[in-house]
């Protein structure tokens, strides 16, 4: 893939001028709410469901592969006995291809691809192993359209290019690869991966609405979130850190704007934006409110991040990272991989992957 790299030696790039920038251009500076839905919490699986999957499995086991045919939406017999072998790196590297686009945000789908990994992994439930990558349930209504998930429909289209060269791909797979390859290749570290995820066949599985985070509550909201699906406060800041990339859309989220001025560029800045400047509030169009920085109010930062950044716990960690970015990349490269891997029924024998950059 090659990215369009504009080294920007001086000043602030326009805002909003879709420049890519990439690896070469990291510490250049370049100057869009969600309101998430917050009903439910917890959900009751149906039995149904688990036993679909404790049927996938035998059947599995007994060498037959289902897949599902959504043209047609049903449900086939792969008799060949086999199941396909998937070149993931081919994968990450034809995701690598399509990540940029001079007439999309910024110019590129990654952080929009990095959101749609997060959200369909942290639906998770550690108390009663619901939720997660596993199942790929926001293809189906109602997760698809629960408020959090607006905008993800952008990503999801664009995956299924690479699903059609890779049907034997789980949707959860390549949600989940996707998010790495966006991190890894606008510059960020590197996360192991591996394959292993089932697609889920019914709406019945998707996850309640209420179990993404709400931007315009406080710090023990998030602590609620984040430790359902089993994080501690030091991880959660860390995975936080991925809103150096991308932005928020008023139409997506109600918020508006990108966090940094380099939202194509996964780097520790958003901890040193957050942690430096000044933040002042400002009333939105449509009733809420975000932070903007006093000195280029084209940059934001949502209610819960300050509200994070002022408790005791929480600010040793935006702190360190600030000033630490190898820390940072070594924290959430592994934050993020527990992430994705949350709830996946894995054999233990997959293979790891670490994809190379296509940059490097
Ligand atoms: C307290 C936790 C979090 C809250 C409240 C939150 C909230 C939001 C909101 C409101 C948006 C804007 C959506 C839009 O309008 O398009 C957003 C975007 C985004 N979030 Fe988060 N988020 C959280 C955690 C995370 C985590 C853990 C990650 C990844 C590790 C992440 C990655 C992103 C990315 C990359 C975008 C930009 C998407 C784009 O540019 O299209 N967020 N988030």
């Amino acid at each position: 893939m090659s990215f369009t790299i504009r080294p920007l030696a001086t000043g602030l790039p326009r805002f909003g001028s879709r420049v890519l920038l990439a690896n070469a251009a990291r510490r250049a500076p370049l100057t869009s709410v969600r309101g998430y839905t917050t009903s439910g919490g917890s959900t009751k699986k149906s039995s149904n469901n688990t036993l679909l999957f404790l049927g996938l499995a035998a059947l599995g086991g007994a060498g037959g592969y289902y897949y599902h045919n959504s043209q047609q939406g049903v449900k086939v017999l792969d008799s060949s006995n086999k199941k396909k072998e998937i070149d993931y790196n081919q994968v990450y590297k034809d995701i690598a291809e399509i990540l940029e686009d001079n007439d999309y945000d910024d110019g590129s789908y990654g952080p929009v691809l990095l959101r749609l990994a997060w959200h369909a992994s942290g639906t998770y439930d550690k108390d009663t192993k619901t939720g997660g990558s596993n199942g790929a349930t926001m293809r189906f209504e109602p997760e698809a359209t629960h408020g959090a998930n607006n905008g993800l429909k952008v990503a999801r289209d664009l995956l299924e290019q690479i699903h059609a060269k890779y049907p034997e791909i789980s949707y959860g797979d390549l949600w989940t690869l996707a998010g790495v390859c966006a991190i890894q290749e606008l510059g960020g570290p590197t996360i192991p991966w591996r394959p292993g995820r089932q697609d889920a066949m019914t709406a019945e599985s998707c996850t309640p609405d209420g179990r993404l985070p709400d931007a315009a509550q406080k710090e023990k909201h998030a602590r609620d979130i984040f430790y359902r699906m089993g994080f501690n406060d030091q991880e959660i800041v860390a995975l936080v850190g991925g809103h150096a990339l991308g932005r928020c859309h008023p139409d997506r989220s109600g918020f508006d704007g990108p966090w940094i001025e380099s939202p194509t560029v996964f780097s520790n800045e958003y901890f040193k934006a957050l942690t430096e400047r000044k933040w002042i509030k400002k009333e939105l169009p449509n009733g809420g409110w975000q932070y903007v920085d006093k000195a280029n109010p084209d940059v934001m930062m949502l209610p819960i991040e300050l509200a994070m950044y002022q408790d005791k716990e929480f600010k040793k960690y935006f702190d360190e990272y600030a000033k630490d970015e190898a820390k940072f990349f070594e924290d959430f490269s592994k934050a993020f991989k527990k992430l994705t891997e949350l709830g996946v029924p894995f054999k233990g024998d997959e293979k790891v992957y670490v994809f190379q950059k296509t940059t490097e």
